[in-house]
């Protein structure tokens, strides 16, 4: 799960980097791991500044006045992790054809296939373990066969259809070509989120900007927006007159139209309008509801309600006022713990939500706690959290998520645990409840959640997490590849720990940079 953002300017004269950087600050709750822009200047050159950590590091002013052109993408990366996961910062580049840069957000499921295929029919190299890296490459390869020395707004649609038919699994992306303008498109079950919009400037020239979420569009003044549809396509030129007309394609046919659930239930800010849905909104409902299911279970004598900052608050406090009982502050979060403190092995990342957060003594003692967290994953944070409370004095600690048990992996590009890590996995409410510590948990049901986020456009939502049935299905071997990664990089992790040197570690058959299973329950929040 990343942030991306594309924008092209009217005005050939200005730079977009200053407002790049801007907007990814408005996305940057959407990956804290890397950061990169790359802006296309005048004579169709790129120039690229990206690396790990957060945009506010990686993009200094020294760096930043490097970056001219009028137009330009960005890409905030999700937390992965690995020894050499600056050669996975996005955008990625290819020369050919025409010069390519890409940002990608989502998972593709049928990556053997495409590194086979590249590999064997067209004869590119891939350098890194990232998909994204892949989905580039096919689109350059679909570029490729035109072999023309210039292509038009038609010669990309048909390679974003070709490409799009090559591919499968969740993206949203932008893409620029050198000299030529800016392309974003997104996955015909519209998993991962993209919205498109205008700035009319004083002059009555038009900006464009393609984003992750609408908070970037708000924020920087493109007042008429759009969601990109599901398998569609658009492709906003910088025509050297000036005058930009943004073309429109569905270039593959839509498919189930199925969002994400998890960009409602934690991942998205509460301020984003995604597919037309407010996120805001939908997290109240999922208070009202889960305060509905609560008041059903018997022998639940709750003081007061307390979420788990910061994104379980707004359910909390409806769930609070449903439930007319009162809603308190009873974890403070420290702010400026930031993402250098994360240590990958299982003892600190305990440590570290401790770190990150601070019982009120006042507000536990002796009473009888109801916690509300968006969702329980590994559960080790979740176990962490019940002790603090109880440190803290509560007498009984119930724990209530907004979402269902996670049972299964998330494949679309939230590198949730593997499924035996999940807490969820093969365990029943009760032993859940055992393995956190709590008196109970509670969780919401599939279909209230699901309720708590349509529209009358949208009806149904990617939940495979929750069912273990997934909108694109999954190749048999995709997820055994994926835990055979994951150990691979446990192994190479353990190595380190016993004072190898990270060079040794990495022998032939090692040669992987891989995606870490960090609890996103703690991580990942934005700080709103
Ligand atoms: C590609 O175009 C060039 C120049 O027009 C031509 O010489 C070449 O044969 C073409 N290649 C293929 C594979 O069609």
């Amino acid at each position: 799960m990343c942030g991306i953002l594309g924008i092209v300017l009217a005005d050939q004269q200005k730079n977009v980097a200053p407002e790049l950087f801007e907007g990814a600050m408005f996305l940057q709750h959407r990956g804290q791991d890397a950061a990169g822009i790359v802006t296309c200047g005048t004579k169709g050159r790129f120039y690229q500044c990206k690396g790990n950590g957060m945009a506010r590091d990686v993009f200094t002013q020294q760096r930043m006045v490097n970056l001219v052109g009028n137009m330009g993408i960005t890409h905030l990366r999700y937390p992965t992790a690995g020894s050499s996961a600056g050669s996975e910062a996005q955008p990625f580049y290819v020369n050919s054809p025409y010069g390519i840069t890409l940002s990608h957000n989502g998972n593709l499921v049928n990556s053997i296939e495409l590194r086979k295929y590249l590999d064997e029919v067209v004869h590119r190299h891939i350098n890194t373990d990232s998909d994204s890296e892949l989905l580039t490459n096919v689109f350059a390869a679909e570029l490729d066969k035109f072999n023309k020395s210039r292509v038009n707004n038609q010669d990309l649609f048909s390679a974003l259809t070709g490409t799009m038919e090559a591919i499968r699994g969740a993206y949203a992306c932008v893409a620029m070509l050198a000299g030529y303008g800016i392309i974003g498109f997104r996955d015909p079950n519209g998993i991962r989120p993209l919205l498109f919009g205008e700035r009319i400037n004083a002059d009555k020239s038009r900006d464009y900007m393609l984003a992750s979420e609408s908070v970037v569009l708000k924020a920087h003044g493109f007042h008429t927006f759009r969601d990109v549809k599901p398998g569609e396509a658009v492709i906003i030129p910088k025509d050297s007159s000036g005058v930009v007309k943004p073309e429109f394609r569905q270039v593959v046919e839509p498919k189930v139209f199925a969002p994400d659930i998890f960009e409602y239930v934690y991942f998205a800010r509460p301020d984003s309008v995604l597919d037309g849905v407010s996120v805001y909104h939908s997290r109240l409902e999922m208070g009202i509801k889960l305060a509905a299911k609560i008041s059903k279970v018997e022998d639940l004598d709750i003081d007061v309600v307390i979420p788990v900052p910061d994104t379980s608050r707004t359910s909390a406090s409806q769930c609070a006022v449903s439930l007319n009982i009162p809603y308190r502050e009873g974890f403070v979060k420290n702010r400026y713990i930031g993402r250098t403190f994360i240590m990958p092995d299982q003892q600190e990342r305990r440590s570290s939500v401790r770190r990150k957060l601070n019982a009120m003594e006042s507000e536990f003692k002796g009473r009888n706690v109801l916690l509300v967290d968006d969702s329980i994953v590994r559960g080790t944070t979740s176990k962490e959290i019940v002790a603090m409370a109880r440190e803290a004095g509560a007498k009984h600690v119930y724990f209530a998520s907004c979402a269902p048990p996670i049972r299964f992996n998330h494949i679309y590009g939230i590198d949730l645990a593997d499924t035996k890590a999940l807490v969820g996995f093969n365990r029943d409410e009760d032993e859940i409840a055992k393995v956190i510590g709590a008196d109970k948990v509670i969780f919401q049901d599939l279909e209230d959640l699901i309720s708590c986020c349509t529209s009358d456009q949208l009806k149904q939502f990617e939940v495979g997490v929750f069912t273990g049935s997934y909108v694109t299905g999954v190749e048999d071997n995709y997820l055994q590849e994926l835990e055979k990664i994951r150990a691979q990089n446990q192994r190479l992790r353990d190595r380190r720990d016993r004072g190898f040197s990270v060079d040794a570690c990495i022998d032939a058959s090692d040669m992987v940079d891989v995606k870490a299973e960090l609890d996103i329950s703690i991580y990942n929040r934005g700080d709103y």
